[in-house]
């Protein structure tokens, strides 16, 4: 898509986020977890993409926890806006998020989520079953971000998964 920027989200883009997140995922959950993840201190990168006038898309990091250790990180929610799904929108969020947080020097980065779609992006569900958590089978895909992680573990949500 041409024109499309992607910045970190600020306060102000919230009501934003949360509308768009409601529209994508049509229940508020998603949304809720995003809120809960920025009051709580566990999220890491929250971004934005947009055009030259609105707000696109949105997709959130947050921390995970390997066996204790704050060194993994979880992607999700993310969304498109419905009007414009399909036009690498959530690609090139998942891209650029995946270069900051290895850059940042998280290990692993786990999501739960369509398994037609992660996998182009390096995901699997054979890298995630190493690990215990509050998640199994084939829609929890894990990709690994720096070599120096462990190649197993128990993995901790934030509270705001409820988990
Ligand atoms: C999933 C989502 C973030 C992808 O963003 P996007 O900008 O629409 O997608 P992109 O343009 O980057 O990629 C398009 C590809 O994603 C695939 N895709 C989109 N939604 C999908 C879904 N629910 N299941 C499987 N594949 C999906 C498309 O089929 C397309 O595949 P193709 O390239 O083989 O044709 C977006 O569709 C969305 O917000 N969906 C609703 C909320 C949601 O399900 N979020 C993710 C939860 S895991």
């Amino acid at each position: 898509m041409n024109n499309l920027w992607i910045r970190p989200a600020t306060a102000e883009d919230a009501e934003t986020i949360t509308e768009l997140t409601d529209a994508a995922f049509g229940t508020p959950e998603e949304a809720q977890i995003i809120t809960q993840l920025a009051k709580d201190g566990d999220g890491l990168a929250s971004l934005v993409a947009h055009n030259d006038r609105e707000i696109l898309g949105h997709i959130q990091f947050f921390k995970i926890w390997i066996d204790g250790a704050d060194i993994a990180c979880g992607l999700g929610p993310v969304s498109a806006r419905p009007d414009v799904q399909k036009r690498g929108i959530g690609a090139g969020l998942i891209k650029l998020g995946l270069t900051l947080m290895e850059g940042a020097g998280r290990t692993h980065c786990f999501l739960l989520g369509h398994k037609e779609y992660y996998p182009r992006f390096g995901f699997t569900s054979d890298l995630a079953a190493q690990f215990g958590g509050p998640w199994s089978g084939p829609n929890f895909m894990a990709i690994e971000l720096n070599e120096t992680g462990p190649k197993s573990g128990v993995l901790t949500y934030p509270a705001a998964f409820g988990a």
